[in-house]
């Protein structure tokens, strides 16, 4: 059983493979957070919750002094009866009083996971759910809170829904997830970046202080990414306590870590309080997105394998599923806006001549789309480009052997369009402001439901072609001018997140209108990198910048809570667009490999020699691909700590592995290096792919392979290895 609850002692239990959560009513009415940790099978309570009279602290009872919610380990606190820390949630009834006083009613422990309204969530077989009742009877406000259990990769999804139950509500906080750790001895890991530069590890002690890490843009972004991770002060990779948070929401959110006067720490995460509220009018609903927890009692690689398990067994879903990606040719970098169809179709035939899979028609084959500046939203083709039209090209390139890929952009609008001239006030926008521009474009207001059947019926013009495998979702501006023109004046806050359900709304509808379309999200590369739209959109583009050691650090980082299957890396050409580096093109290659391979570059201006070089990866790729895309993924050397990178992946049944290794730098009197693999078979010899050489899995794990120190700047190298089974 996932959830038990004991009547005697007033605990609810949770359990996954090898992690409980344990909970207490407490005086019948508060529930309090108890344990979060390694599986414990019998739990008799030696960690109960101490009472103690603590000045300044309030008390509910005046007879009891000991018991303040400002002292409680709680699951879901509020502000405004006691507790000075950060409240989970707060609302204001129709009197703008903001005193809550949300009191247990009931519970219940449901034998499936309920479906959120018009949000992406997790889902699953048999996933067992608490579901906890609480009351304000006083503003009339009920809260249930979620517990889904994901017993295989111990992961327990958290979120909340409101309701209004006599009068209307403002909600203005409504967080999805709380918990209370009674110790503080972690450091607190999250992911930042910024454009071409996505996701950087920040790994900070924690003193007394709140820690936010957030979004405001209308984007998760790749600027402060979703993902929280508190970690033993001596943890790493394969040692100590971690408990990670993750959000299944691709816009502005809020996370945080306080760190309080007796030293306990609250971790928090859910949608962005700052400038936004939901008006929930009587009986009405209102449903947070989800939050995913995991905890691992070995360090970062567990933490990462239990979120990549979870990720591919209950985020990704239909067709695309389990199945091995394209490789692909993007001309994006090859041309930008600078093409013919003859150019396109010379670049298609040198993709198929080296063995690639998919040809991506990038940004600028729409009607006068010759720089960034006009056209979205006018997703009819230029003749002047393409004379015989999309799908004329999609024929050509499918003749070749390849299949076809188109780029959209389809939440913008262009000034300079047809649809701007048309609908003006399709755009969002604030009354008598003017726009602010982004990339020179505005942001279509997807709170208005009109513009969304608009972004459905335009994009479904071209893919009702059937011409169409492979379609890549662009985002490339945050948003301003919050308002919509379609919303009331009192509901002007809730733009944001009405956006994002209009987002969703659309990408749910062309999903599953075309399940057999392979669908990439990305946001001026990974700018969207989240659960929510892996949802509905398999894979994403992990960053703009395709530079080999850029890449190598993006992606060790992506890492922590991604699996190489969604994450889009490409080789590009020298020197590299965004950093003017040169590397070696079999190190770009290497770096690539370690996600869904494709190539962004002219292959018709490369000379034979490296065309021959690219078909041998293709071919290589071709032959890994599914231990890099369905193995698991073991992270060896930290390119953010060294002048070195190293990560190796296994295939499920142990049969074969693959390490990358680079050197960033060369240098002098440099030591020579060994590199230690894991999660090889202990008790099996495996062959060297190169050499022949065999070697058992203990030695390739306990003493490493030897690297050769060579003197090269972006020194780079693959072993492969398969299992060996000796003559007997
Ligand atoms: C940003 C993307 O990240 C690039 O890959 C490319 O598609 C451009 N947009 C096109 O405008």
């Amino acid at each position: 059983m996932a959830i038990v609850f004991n009547e005697i002692t007033q605990k609810i239990k949770l359990s996954t493979k090898n992690t409980s959560y344990i909970m207490e009513i407490v005086k019948d009415e508060f529930l309090a957070h108890v344990y979060w940790g390694k599986k414990i099978d019998d739990y008799y309570g030696s960690n109960k919750i101490m009472y103690r009279d603590r000045g300044f602290s309030p008390n509910i009872f005046e007879e009891d002094r000991t018991f303040s919610l400002d002292t409680l380990p709680q699951e879901y606190p509020q502000y405004g009866n006691g507790d000075y820390r950060p409240c989970a949630f707060q609302v204001s009834n129709d009197e703008n009083s903001t005193y809550n006083d949300l009191r247990y009613v009931r519970h219940e422990i449901l034998s499936e996971k309920p479906k959120i309204l018009g949000l992406p969530s997790s889902y699953g077989e048999n996933i067992q759910t608490l579901k906890i009742t609480m009351l304000d009877k006083i503003i009339g406000l009920e809260v249930n809170l979620y517990y889904s259990v994901f017993e295989d990769c111990d992961v327990i999804t958290r979120r909340a829904t409101f309701k209004a139950l006599k009068n209307e509500l403002t909600l203005n906080k409504m967080l999805s997830a709380s918990i209370d750790f009674r110790r503080d001895d972690f450091d607190l890991i999250s992911l930042y970046g910024a454009h071409n530069n996505d996701r950087n590890i920040d790994r900070r002690e924690l003193t007394s202080a709140t820690y936010v890490v957030e979004s405001t843009r209308g984007a998760s972004s790749m600027h402060q990414s979703p993902f929280l991770a508190l970690i033993s002060k001596d943890g790493n990779e394969n040692y100590g306590d971690v408990y990670a948070m993750q959000f299944v929401y691709s816009g502005s959110f809020h996370s945080s870590v306080h760190v309080d006067q007796y030293r306990n720490i609250r971790m928090q995460m859910g949608l962005q309080p700052f400038d936004s509220n939901w008006i929930l009018n009587a009986g009405e609903i209102f449903e947070t997105p989800e939050v995913v927890l995991t905890y691992s009692d070995t360090g970062l690689e567990k933490m990462s394998s239990q979120l990549h398990q979870f990720v591919r067994q209950h985020i990704l879903r239909g067709e695309w599923k389990d199945k091995p990606r394209p490789t692909l040719i993007n001309n994006w970098e090859a041309t930008y806006f600078d093409f013919t169809e003859e150019k396109l179709l010379d670049l298609a035939q040198e993709a198929k001549d080296v063995g690639i899979e998919l040809f991506v028609l990038d940004d600028g084959w729409f009607k006068n789309r010759n720089s960034d500046g006009t056209s979205l939203g006018d997703w009819i083709v230029d003749t002047k480009k393409l004379p015989h039209g999309v799908e004329w090209l999609a024929d050509k390139i499918n003749e070749m052997g390849l299949k076809f890929g188109i780029w959209f952009e389809p939440e913008m609008i262009s000034e300079d369009s047809d649809l701007y001239r048309a609908h003006p006030e399709y755009a969002m926008q604030v009354k008598n402001r003017e726009h602010i521009y982004g990339r020179g474009q505005f942001v279509l207001d997807l709170a208005n439901n009109e513009v969304c059947d608009y972004v459905i019926n335009s994009i479904s013009e071209v893919l009702d072609t059937g011409k169409i495998d492979y379609v890549k979702w662009d985002m490339n501006r945050h948003i301003t001018n919050i308002g919509s023109l379609h919303l009331n004046i009192k509901n002007q806050r809730e733009t944001m997140h009405r956006y994002m359900l209009g987002l969703y709304k659309i990408t749910d509808t062309l999903v599953t209108k075309y399940p057999k379309i392979l669908f990439e999200s990305c946001s001026s590369g990974g700018g969207r990198f989240d659960l929510g739209l892996l949802c509905y959109m398999p894979q994403t583009w992990a960053s703009d910048n395709t530079d080999a050691v850029c890449r190598s650090k993006i992606q060790y980082a992506t890492s922590y809570m991604y699996p190489s299957l969604v994450t889009g890396s490409h080789v590009s050409v020298c020197p590299n667009h965004q950093v003017g580096r040169v590397t070696p093109l079999n190190t770009r290659f290497n770096i690539a490999m370690c996600g869904n391979l494709g190539y962004e570059l002219d292959l018709t201006l490369l000379n034979e020699g490296e065309k021959a070089e690219i078909k041998s990866q293709v071919e290589f790729y071709k032959e890994v691909r599914d231990l890099i895309q369905f193995g698991d993924y073991f992270r060896l050397i930290n390119p953010f700590e060294r002048n070195e990178y190293a990560v190796n992946f296994v295939s499920e049944n142990q049969e074969e592995v693959l390490a990358i290794y680079m050197k960033v730098l060369s240098e002098p009197a440099a030591p020579f290096h060994i590199l230690k693999l894991r999660g090889l078979d202990e008790n099996s010899l495996y062959k060297d792919y190169e050499t022949g050489e065999i070697y058992s899995g203990q030695e390739l794990m306990y003493a490493g392979i030897s690297i050769a120190n060579v003197k090269q700047d972006f020194y780079s190298r693959y072993w492969y290895f398969k299992k060996h089974l000796p003559k007997r």
